[in-house]
């Protein structure tokens, strides 16, 4: 594909078959910045050495948006060129090391892109991966690159009293002018992508440990002044994120002093700099008073998953871009596990399981049947920042989760310790981490399909399972076939057979009990529970002795990122909702279920057939997981929680949002009113909490209230009950925590009560000085249930909000992609008038940030699909932007993408 920028600059297209190594190693880098928001002047000293693996050849480094004054080789001046952005040096010295001194100089304050050196509120951050060091200096910007980095920063005393830079502090003291200075020394090589700066007022929370090994550490926590009350959850998951990974992994941590710093402007969720971790707001500040449960969670997760990355990351990296899953996939896979780890409850356990598959569904298994679909270790990119996709992270999660089933959790340890021992401080790729695994257990059904494993990692696309069942009653035998395929994707048209982990049992169809599984041929003892390998396109098992006609429960815990295709009746996912040993598969059932009746409603023009929703059976049994008196709050709430209009959406060859919308709609109005009594018995039973603490149960309990106050909001909206909005804004007055607070507001808006309007004034009033709550407020507003168009009107006027602020990602997102990405019954218009916004919006954040403009444009994705007048208004939206000529990299890619045949 070749992509105009402009008539003379086509953008380049990188390809992973095109890795060569550096020509070049630097080996030692020391850093001086004199810190000034207008001028920053960075002095880089580096020591480099020939690469003798390679033809000798010029040395190139890369730089975007820099001022060069000067370039010194052992001291003296040489002649050097610019060439496409790269600083070009030909005649270096051939033999030994050599010092290379570039002085440049950069403006921070107005960089509004968030990449590389950066003024938020006032304070100096950085953010280099994956490709924002070239914005700080000149250098080898790539990941197989690694250096040992000394930094000095010098700034105004009283402007920035806190100076920090990754590793440990060495020096520190007065300057002339009220300037000061620190010295900072990185004991461990790293590539440049973890280099990370931080200069301003902050305050700390601090905590010394002594891990399991006897080391102390300091660990600290940044934060603007009026933000340490915010700071203890974060505090507490990241001494649980040291705790776990010596536990689970024998992964200590290998630093003096590990910090994290907030900063509220960030692309991002958070990044891993060696030692010093720097986080979008969202992911540190937590109090009962601001912040939800869903937020202290992430946090967990979040604070988790950037610590776990200073072994799979930082101690280990990435060759190359192309392997970003090896770090990204294995991390994402042990802050999964890791948050699973901390659930006290088994039950727990499996919500999170259940959380998680939900994000991929809806998420990623749209990117793999979309345009961007691409596979977890991708062939080729134009803007590397558009590849942190939910395919490298979720899927690649996924990917890592499977060895783990293939070769048992023990093994899986083996395999990593095996990891460690053989790359520890190199730059590898996702081959070597599979062979690793698959070393460590020579004889698991890894080892031996390796090869044909790894095409989870270059084929995409996600692979159906179709699925069918012959029981033969006389002869006691079940057998399951099974047969997978793989769609077309992008560049890719056929796909070979994947390695499908399939766990599976069998329940009783009359008994509902879990069916012994004596597998034919085996001699191995009857199990609850089987994990069938398949490995070929089509292949079937039989099980003997099943006494009774049984249910399959195919794929639990959802063991392989795959569409599992079965005909099930509604009696058979009946029994398993209420019987299956397997939550996940019980929780999946009901979402079965539901989607059945919301298909069959799309398709009949339920409106005018008065067919549409939910059978009898399936409210009946909506309502026994409602009153189960021993299932969990939180799976109920899963379970009672229709899916998602874009999950929904994705079933479907053609799309009509507004329909969709309006089925669910439907839906749900029909469970808040026929289910009205159960409703109010479990508000009253879960909304009394005590004390509040975020962990997993009081969370679902919680969860379980909110639910139960919005369908009860929803069923007074159709009767014209007055008693429970007016319950709900007292609840919303009185919450004495944000999950409960804001569960009653939300309850008001969606249902379009006129409390709604007095409770969200109130809500601002309340809080307008935090900012991360102000961010809920505009999400809320821009994502609720739209009811005849009133939601474009109003986000049109948040943005001429005085809160609103374009330049601040956080705000962008609350407003405008809880409107275009979250809110797909307000953003299909029948009169366009979403997708001339989207196309508005994506063009005035490409000005100010690429990165996140980019983000925004896979909105519509999925136009192709969309019925008329959807289709051709969004096709034209697309063009619209796509016609800009000065339009950056990152859009450019992800429109001519959506708009290529
Ligand atoms: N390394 C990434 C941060 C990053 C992402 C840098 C994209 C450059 C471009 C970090 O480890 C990360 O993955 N952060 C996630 C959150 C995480 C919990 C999945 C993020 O920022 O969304
Ligand atoms: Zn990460």
């Amino acid at each position: 594909m070749l992509l105009l920028r402009d008539a003379n600059t086509p953008a380049a297209v990188i390809r992973r078959e095109d890795y060569s190594a550096p020509a070049f190693w630097i080996d030692t880098v020391h850093l001086s910045f004199d810190l000034d928001a207008a001028k920053t002047r960075v002095l880089n000293k580096m020591t480099l050495r020939r690469n003798p693996d390679v033809p000798a050849q010029a040395l190139r480094l890369d730089g975007d948006e820099l001022n060069l004054a000067r370039v010194l080789v052992n001291g003296a001046g040489t002649s050097f060129k610019l060439d496409a952005g790269q600083l070009v040096l030909e005649n270096l010295p051939l033999e030994g090391s050599f010092e290379l001194e570039i002085f440049t100089t950069c403006a921070p304050a107005k960089n509004t892109k968030l990449m590389g050196l950066y003024v938020s509120n006032d304070s100096f951050f950085t953010q280099c991966e994956a490709e924002g060091f070239r914005r700080i200096t000149y250098y080898l910007d790539r990941p197989d690159v690694m250096a040992s980095f000394t930094v000095t920063l010098r700034a105004d005393k009283a402007k920035y009293p806190v100076l920090l830079s990754n590793g440990n502090l060495t020096e520190q003291g007065d300057l002339e002018d009220g300037r000061h200075f620190a010295t900072w020394v990185d004991p461990h090589r790293k590539p440049c992508y973890l280099f990370a700066l931080v200069a301003g007022q902050l305050v700390c929370r601090e905590q010394r440990i002594t891990a399991r090994n006897g080391r102390e550490h300091l660990l600290q926590v940044y934060v603007r002044p009026g933000d340490m009350d915010k700071t203890e959850h974060a505090m507490a998951s990241l001494i649980n994120s040291v705790i776990w990974d010596e536990a689970r992994f024998g992964l200590a941590l290998d630093l003096e002093r590990f910090m994290i710093v907030a900063t509220s402007d960030f692309n991002m969720g958070a990044m891993e700099n060696k030692g010093l971790n720097v986080f979008n707001t969202k992911y540190v500040l937590a109090n009962q008073a601001t912040a939800t449960d869903i937020d202290f969670a992430n946090i967990e997760s979040v604070v988790g998953h950037e610590y776990f990355h200073n072994w799979t990351g930082n101690r280990i990296t990435c060759r190359d871009w192309f392997q970003l899953s090896l770090k990204e996939g294995l991390t994402v896979f042990r802050d999964q596990e890791f948050s699973m780890d901390l659930c006290a409850e088994p039950s727990a356990r499996a919500v999170k399981r259940i959380e998680d598959v939900r994000v991929l569904r809806t998420n990623q298994f749209p990117e793999d049947a979309g345009p961007m679909a691409h596979p977890v270790r991708p062939d080729s990119y134009i803007e590397i920042n558009n590849f942190y996709t939910v395919t490298i992270y979720e899927k690649g999660a996924e990917v890592v989760r499977m060895m783990q089933t293939l070769v048992g959790r023990a093994g899986f340890a083996k395999g990593m310790t095996l990891y460690f021992a053989r790359h520890d401080g190199s730059a590898v790729t996702c081959d070597d981490f599979a062979q690793a695994i698959a070393d460590a257990n020579p004889d698991s059904a890894l080892s031996k399909l390796l090869p044909q494993f790894k095409r989870w990692y270059s084929q995409a696309g996600t692979p159906r399972l179709a699925t069918t069942t012959h029981y033969d009653a006389a002869a006691q035998t079940c057998t399951l076939s099974f047969a997978q395929s793989c769609p077309a994707t992008p560049g890719q048209e056929a796909k070979e057979p994947f390695v499908i982990p399939v766990s599976l049992g069998l329940v009783g169809a009359s008994s509902g009990a879990a069916l012994p599984l004596q597998l034919q041929g085996s001699s191995a003892a009857a199990s609850d529970s089987h994990l069938f390998v398949m490995t070929q396109a089509a292949e079937s098992i039989t099980f003997e002795n099943v006494l009774e006609e049984p249910v399959p429960s195919i794929l639990r815990g959802f063991s392989a990122p795959v569409i599992v295709d079965f005909e099930y009746t509604d009696a058979q996912l009946l029994t398993l909702l209420a019987n299956d040993p397997d939550p996940f598969n019980r929780w999946e059932a009901s979402q079965r279920l539901a989607l059945r009746c919301a298909i069959a409603s799309i398709a009949a023009d339920a409106v005018t057939t008065g067919t549409e929703g939910l059978d009898d059976a399936t409210i009946a049994a909506m309502r026994s997981v409602l009153r189960h008196p021993t299932l969990d709050a939180a799976f109920k709430e899963l379970v009672l929680t229709l899916p998602s209009e874009s999950y929904i959406a994705e079933q479907l060859d053609l799309v009509d949002p507004q329909r969709i919308h309006a089925v669910r709609e439907a839906m749900r109005e029909q469970l808040a009113s026929e289910l009205a009594a159960d409703w109010q018995w479990a508000y009253e039973a879960h909304c009394q909490n005590g004390g509040y603490r975020p962990d997993t149960l009081s969370s679902g309990r919680r969860a379980l209230a909110g639910l139960a106050l919005s369908m009860l909001c929803l069923a007074a909206r159709r009767s014209g009950d007055t008693v429970w909005p007016g319950k709900a804004y007292q609840r919303f007055k009185d919450a004495d925590n944000m999950t409960d607070r804001f569960n009653a507001l939300s309850a008001l808006v969606h249902t379009g009560h006129a409390l709604a309007t007095p409770a969200l004034a109130r809500f601002h009033s309340l809080f307008k000085a935090e900012e991360l709550v102000l961010d809920k407020w505009f999400a809320l507003q821009a994502g609720c249930t739209d009811r005849g168009g009133q939601v474009l009107p109003a986000v049109r006027q948040l943005l001429k909000h005085p809160d609103f602020n374009i330049r601040n990602p956080n705000r962008a997102r609350s407003v405008i992609f809880s409107y275009c990405s979250a809110n797909p019954g307000a953003f299909h218009r029948t009169d366009a008038a979403g997708y001339v916004f989207w196309a508005d919006q994506v063009l005035a954040l490409d000005a100010i940030n690429p990165q996140v403009a980019a983000r925004l444009a896979r909105a519509l994705d999925r136009w192709k699909k969309l019925v008329e007048p959807y289709r051709n208004a969004a096709c034209e939206a697309l063009k619209r932007v796509a016609a800009k000529s000065d339009l950056s990299n990152d859009v450019r890619e992800v429109v001519s993408r959506a708009l290529a045949d």
